[in-house]
């Protein structure tokens, strides 16, 4: 049987680095607050020249690099975000041109924080019918640009950034070995963002009230954690295994007391779950790619281990991913 393997990751954040202390001076909060409730410190945002798609394509240049591959080698490319430069094209064709990737074709995946892990299940099934397929899958944001920085509610929460990882097939048994996806959009007003207002004043909803994205964050809280176990048990009752078989949980970085009530409902070890939200916020479908690539980098992550990746987020959109190395 083919199966998807990582040849190479790599990421990218914008140089700016915007503290809590900075936050304290913009709205009424504070470091011990924003600390003590999400566990972020600082966030990168993106300045002239950083757009999502440019940001996206450097982190997708060192994935290339890793896997010892060049952009004409890449067949597909795929782009999970939800802050793409442009209404239209899409950012995976901004990228592909950033890159030069010219026999690529590209598309974006709307799936909000879940983006990268619904990218990377497309990407899989594509790779298991065509294993000698190069596929670029990336996450990427620029949510600073659709925050409201007068509310404090959210704007201390985000940051911008992206990951990529260069996958291929294999018939070795490794690699991805089992997916889920699930949506509930009957949710979706517990987390969402508005368009550019509808020139079809017909089309326009109460909820075009501005663009900024807007978030119930104590519903979404319980939902993400409940939503992001359920997701982690059923891959791992599709391969048979349990927890306790896992070395590395890569979760999306949301908020801390969430991944610690994730690990203490799953039974597994903080030292086992991937954390690196402190430096970089919530960066939404570039979370896990980012992390993904740090972990990798930093020797976290040994040829035969298995690594869950696991994402919650607006839509509701969630999943879960189980690598073997
Ligand atoms: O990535 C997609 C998925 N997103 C998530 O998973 C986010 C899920 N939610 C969360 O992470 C948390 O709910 C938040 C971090 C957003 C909020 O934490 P919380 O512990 O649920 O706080 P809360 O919203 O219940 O607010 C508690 C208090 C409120 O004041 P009162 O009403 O108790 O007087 C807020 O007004 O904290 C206040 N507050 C703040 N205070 C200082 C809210 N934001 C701030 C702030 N600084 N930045």
């Amino acid at each position: 049987m083919n199966r998807m393997v990582i040849l190479g990751t790599g990421s990218a954040v914008p140089e700016r680095v915007l503290s809590n202390e900075d936050l304290e001076k913009m709205v009424d909060t504070s470091d011990e607050w924003i600390t003590s409730r999400t566990g972020i410190k600082n966030r990168h945002i993106a300045g002239k020249g950083e757009e999502t798609s440019r940001i996206a394509a450097v982190a997708a240049g060192r994935a290339l690099a890793m896997a010892g591959l060049t952009a004409a080698d890449i067949d597909m490319i795929i782009v999970g975000t939800i802050t793409s430069d442009m209404g239209m094209p899409s950012c995976a064709c901004l990228v592909q041109k950033e890159l030069g990737a010219a026999n690529a074709f590209a598309f974006d995946i709307n799936a909000a924080c879940s983006g990268f892990i619904y990218a990377l299940d497309i990407a899989d099934k594509y790779v298991r019918a065509t294993p000698g397929l190069k596929i670029l899958v990336v996450g990427a944001e620029t949510l600073s640009a659709r925050v409201n920085w007068e509310d404090r509610n959210t704007c201390v929460l985000f940051g911008d950034g992206a990951g990529a990882c260069v996958v291929t097939g294999t018939a070795e048994d490794r690699g991805m070995l089992a997916g889920k996806l699930y949506s509930d959009g009957t949710l979706y007003r517990l987390l969402y963002m508005d368009s550019a207002p509808s020139m079809n004043k017909e089309l326009l909803c109460k909820e075009n009230d501005g663009s900024y994205i807007k978030m119930a964050g104590r519903d979404v809280f319980k939902y993400a954690v409940r939503s992001m176990e359920g997701a982690i048990s059923s891959v791992l009752a599709q391969e048979e295994l349990s927890v306790d078989d896992i070395s590395l949980i890569i979760p999306h970085q949301a908020n801390i007391r969430i991944l610690k009530s994730l690990g203490e409902r799953l039974g597994v070890a903080d030292e086992k779950i991937y954390i690196n939200l402190d430096k970089y916020g919530n960066t939404s479908a570039a979370s896990i790619p980012i992390a993904l690539d740090e972990a990798n980098r930093q020797g976290c992550i040994r040829p035969g281990d298995l690594i869950l990746l696991c994402a919650f987020g607006g839509g509701f959109t969630w999943g879960a991913a189980l690598f073997r190395w």
